[in-house]
């Protein structure tokens, strides 16, 4: 796989992916994650890539020419499967649009400002639009790092236990139940006697109930999903 990522400030996309498993799927070469500065495609000697907006009104807008020389000089490289464009006034990322972008070869991001790109840039070259929630941030840099840490993490090989993506949070539309580790006792706290009692049986059922009774209390709305 392959993921591009253009942006005012690539800066900010550097460390997400220099650490852990999003590091190591690079290593592996499971990923290859490219970034790009939208500065670099600036337009006149101030490399000019944002403007006022037509019709007036507060905050920059990113100009179209900057973004549409980048994106032509990429995609005549190569053919990208998707061009998402990261903003708050999208769809809501969730583990099934993860899923599916975790199946792509080439993957084109774009990352605003917070006044956002010319509607022509959505029109002509964007295919999908993402948010990661109701809440605005400064710029798309840190929504891309949570789409890429959470696309790539599913690839085959990125996580040492091949379970353990498939039984995610959200993966059946459930919270993940508590988990323990040593000690058994700690104070007064104890580990659910069923967890060691080695039926392996019951610990899945005791398990599928607590996913259900979380979901059921603090996210009601999965289960109508
Ligand atoms: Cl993708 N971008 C910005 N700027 N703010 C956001 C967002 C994206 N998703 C939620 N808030």
């Amino acid at each position: 796989m392959r993921i591009d990522i253009i942006s005012v400030n690539p800066n900010l996309l550097v460390s997400p992916f220099e650490h852990s498993i999003v590091k190591r799927v690079q290593t592996k070469k499971l990923v290859k994650i490219v970034l790009h500065d939208l500065r670099d495609f600036g337009l006149g000697n101030y490399k000019q890539i944002d403007d006022t907006q037509f019709g007036g009104g507060a905050g920059m807008v990113l100009m179209i020419e900057p973004i549409a020389n980048c994106i032509e000089k990429l995609k005549s490289e190569r053919n990208y499967d998707e061009i998402i464009y990261m903003t708050p006034d999208a769809k809501t990322l969730n583990q099934s649009i993860a899923n599916n972008l975790s199946l792509k070869e080439n993957i084109l991001i774009l990352t605003g400002h917070y006044k956002g790109i010319d509607q022509r840039v959505r029109d002509l070259y964007v295919t999908k639009e993402i948010s990661i929630g109701d809440y605005v941030l400064t710029g798309g840099e840190l929504a891309a790092a949570v789409l890429v840490d959470a696309v790539v993490r599913l690839l085959p090989g990125a996580i040492g236990d091949e379970q353990s993506a498939l039984t995610d949070s959200f993966q059946d539309n459930l919270l993940s139940p508590p988990v323990y580790t040593r000690p058994a006792n700690f104070k007064e706290t104890k580990v659910p006697d069923i967890l060691l009692s080695g039926n392996f049986s019951k610990i899945e059922d005791w398990r599928s109930e607590k996913a259900y009774e979380r979901t059921k209390h603090i996210r009601p709305d999965l289960l109508d999903e």
